[in-house]
Parts: structure tokens; C-alpha cells; sequence
């Protein structure tokens, strides 16, 4: 055998949707694996304290191990764990969380409750990044930036996949293009799409490309370049915007602007937040985007407050109030430090958070702190940053009252949760 080849017993799944094994103590994290069974894998990388493996032979199989549906899958970056049964997915990312609380959180007792499973196992996803190189359409291999050309994407919804052979046609006009984003509304059926490219490109072939290269359902393009991973706008044709629908909420969403991607759960999403906010009297939302949560929860108190660093979600959000008929929220745009800075001393009874995958900064706990808020609702997508800002929040009188998982992401090893949190001292 290979000496880079290692047998071994795979525990459990981690973060990352890597199996996790120890070879010697030192831990072995392997791409493709699934819990309790027993591979063949290739070391990657070595490093001090611990390595890098993935499976080249299946030699005890787990029985929560399946074919994957996707024809891509084990080449393709954009999947981790769909070659799990997706019971097996749910059960690993909750293991995953509740290890986090207890082991990064400090949490001995957790009052944990359940997951929402996606509505739909594929073609969930109303947003997507396709990469373009060398003619190619899709997205890098998961071992580097070479992009796999895809015909259809099982993780986005059906109207993005059938837009790919125009998207081809759109690669051949523009010969510098990096990247194609789309963002669909399944409720209006629309979409505003992004496209990427190292220079200016000529507007004129833009506002061609909209009128006959795509089909009427797509009502602008906005063209960008890239400085570092920053998307710089350059200028836009058609719409800059499309509308999104949740029950009786209507959002308009900027192509610049955040929305939750997987379109089957926003229903639930939302009225899990409204169910542990509801009932307060000052609230904030320090991460409100076009005003997602912030607009529903407006109508559960007396007065809500949105923030957001980007200005674009924030215009959405103004507008958004508006089109609802809300009166009793505003929104302002101001990083949560910022905001929270402005509020020190503010009587405030209700916090919502839901930061990137970084969590909260230090300094933003500790002006939360201050304030002292009866209940936080921390929306999290990282359990780990999650955890360790649980663990910060109980040190300053904090007790985690509940936590539910939200799977926005079959097919991938993130992990969403919805939890409360309220001042027990
Ligand atoms: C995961 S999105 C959630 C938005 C909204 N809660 C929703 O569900 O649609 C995170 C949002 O945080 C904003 N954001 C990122 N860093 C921020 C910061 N330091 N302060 C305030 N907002 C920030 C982003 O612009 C984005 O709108």
C-alpha cells in the first residue's frame, strides 16, 4: 500500500463535513467519508496536529452512506456530504452543534429543540455563483481553482439550471467574464444577475446580451469587477432589483443585497424568529438586511429598529417598510459596533443578531453587555463562532434558553441555528 494510504475508522462527521479518525492521537479529518465505517484514505496534507485525508476505497461501508445524485459530486467543490443519506446529514449537523455548545460554549445542559429539515433536498437555492474559466461554467474543484464545467446544478432551483446554455452564449460575447451570479424569485419569477469581469465591459453589449440573449424573466444585469473578493458595481442595465414573496411580506431585494437562499424554509424562518422575539417593547435587529426578519417582527411589538453595513440592504429595508405598510420600524446604516455604540444606556428589551460566519466582535459583546437586553435571538451559521459568542453572552449573565437547527444547506457542511438567549441574572 501507499504509505500516503491509511486505513482507517471513521467516528463521527465534523465541521466541514470532513470524517473524522486519529491515527498515533494525532486527528485525521477525511473528505468523503461517512460516520462509522471503515476507508481506505490519501493523506493530503500533514500538519503538526493533525492531517488531512480523503477516501479512495470504501472498505466496511456506513449504512448511512448512498450513491450521490449529482454527477459532479467528489469533484465539484460546492457539496460535502451528499454522498450521506440525508436523515444522517440532519443527525451529524446536530451532533455538530450541540459538540460546539458544550465543548467551545462551555454549556453542560442545553435545551435543544429539534431540526427544521429543508422542504426540498435539491434545488433549494435561489442564489448562485457560477465561476467561469477557459469556456468552462460551474465551480472550482474542491482541491483547486480549476472550475468543473456543470450542466445543471442540483443545489439551485430549476429556472436558475435552465438558464445555464444562455449563460454559455454569454461567456462566447464576453471574453474576460470571471463570474455569473443569479438571483431568482421563485415567487415572481424573476431574476437579476451579476456579471464579473476583469474590465468595462461595453454597456451597449450588455443591454443587447439582456434583449435577446436571455429570456424575458430576467430583468437586469449589473456588471462588476473584483478588487480582492469585494464585487466593485460598474454600472447596471434593466432592473436593479427583484421582489421576493413570504406569505403576506413582500421584499424588494437589490442585486446587491443579501436574502436568504434557500427559498423552501423562509416561511418557517421566519415565524420561528417571530415566536421567541414576539412581545417586546424596544427591539433591534443588528443584522436586518432588506429587513427579513425586521418587517414581520414589527408587527409581534412596539418598536423595531433595523441596522445593516450595507447600504443597498438598507434602501431594500426603507422600501420595504414602506410597501408593507409599516410604520412602527426604521432602519439605519451602521456596522452592529456602530449602532450598538450610539445605543449605550438605551432602554432596549429584544436583540436580534445574525452576523456573518466570523459571529459577533469581542467589542460588539461587550457593548451588548452593556445594555443588558431581556433576549438576544442569535441567528447563527457557524456553530463554532456561535458557541464561543454563547459562551462571552453567559459569562455577562446570559442563559442559552433554547436553540433549534434550520437547514438552509442540504448537501453542505453548513449549519444554520435559531436560538434564544435571555439575561437570567
Ligand atoms: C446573514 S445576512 C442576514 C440578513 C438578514 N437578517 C436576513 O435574514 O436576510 C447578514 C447581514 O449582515 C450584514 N453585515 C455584515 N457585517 C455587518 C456588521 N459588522 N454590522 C452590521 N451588519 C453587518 C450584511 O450586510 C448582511 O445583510
Amino acid at each position: 500500500m501507499n504509505d500516503k494510504i491509511l486505513r482507517l475508522n471513521i467516528e463521527k462527521l465534523v465541521y466541514g463535513g470532513y470524517g473524522f479518525s486519529k491515527i498515533n492521537g494525532k486527528a485525521v479529518f477525511v473528505r468523503y467519508a461517512a460516520p462509522k465505517e471503515l476507508v481506505d484514505a490519501e493523506i493530503i496534507k500533514e500538519k503538526k496536529d493533525f492531517s488531512e485525508a480523503v477516501v479512495r476505497n470504501i472498505v466496511l461501508s456506513s449504512p448511512s452512506r448512498r450513491e450521490a445524485p449529482c454527477p459532479y459530486y467528489g469533484i465539484c467543490g460546492g457539496c460535502q456530504i451528499q454522498h450521506i443519506t440525508y436523515e444522517e446529514q440532519l443527525n451529524a449537523k446536530r451532533e455538530i452543534l450541540l459538540e460546539s455548545l458544550q465543548r467551545i460554549g462551555k454549556l453542560k445542559e442545553i435545551d435543544y429543540r429539534g431540526e427544521i429539515p429543508s422542504q426540498k433536498e435539491f434545488n433549494y437555492r435561489v442564489r448562485i455563483q457560477f465561476k467561469i474559466q477557459n469556456g468552462k461554467i460551474g465551480f472550482f474543484r474542491w482541491d483547486r481553482r480549476e472550475v468543473v464545467d456543470i450542466e445543471e446544478c442540483l443545489l439551485a432551483h430549476e429556472k436558475i439550471n435552465y438558464l445555464i446554455p444562455n449563460l454559455r452564449e454569454i461567456m462566447k460575447a464576453i471574453n474576460d467574464l470571471q463570474e455569473i451570479h443569479v438571483h431568482y424569485s421563485p415567487t415572481r419569477d424573476e431574476a437579476v444577475l451579476k456579471f464579473v469581469s476583469i474590465t468595462h465591459t461595453d454597456e451597449g453589449l450588455i443591454q443587447s446580451l439582456l434583449e435577446n440573449a436571455l429570456p424575458e424573466w430576467v430583468v437586469g444585469v449589473g456588471n462588476y469587477g473584483k478588487l480582492g473578493s469585494t464585487l466593485v458595481k460598474r454600472y447596471k442595465v434593466g432592473r436593479e432589483h427583484i421582489f421576493m414573496d413570504v406569505e403576506k411580506w413582500k421584499f424588494r431585494v437589490s442585486n446587491d443585497s443579501f436574502f436568504q437562499v434557500n427559498y423552501t424554509l423562509w416561511k418557517e424562518f421566519i415565524r420561528e424568529v417571530i415566536d421567541l422575539a414576539k412581545g417586546y417593547k424596544r427591539g433591534v435587529d443588528l443584522h436586518s438586511g432588506v429587513g427579513f426578519f425586521t418587517i414581520p417582527l414589527s408587527e409581534k411589538g412596539n418598536f423595531i429598529e433595523g441596522a445593516d453595513a450595507n447600504p443597498s440592504a438598507v434602501k431594500d429595508a426603507e422600501y420595504n417598510a414602506k410597501l408593507n405598510n409599516r410604520e412602527n420600524v426604521i432602519f439605519t446604516e451602521a456596522t452592529a459596533y456602530k449602532y450598538l455604540k450610539r445605543r449605550i444606556g438605551e432602554i432596549i428589551d429584544l436583540v436580534v443578531v445574525d452576523p456573518p460566519r466570523s459571529g459577533l466582535l469581542k467589542e460588539e459583546v461587550d457593548l451588548l453587555l452593556k445594555n443588558k437586553p431581556e433576549k438576544v435571538v442569535y441567528i447563527s451559521c457557524n456553530p463554532s463562532t456561535f458557541a464561543r459568542d454563547v459562551r462571552m453572552l453567559a459569562k455577562g449573565g446570559y442563559k442559552l434558553s433554547s436553540v433549534k437547527l434550520i437547514d438552509n444547506f442540504p448537501q453542505t457542511y453548513h449549519i444554520e441555528s435559531i436560538a434564544l438567549l435571555e439575561l437570567s441574572e
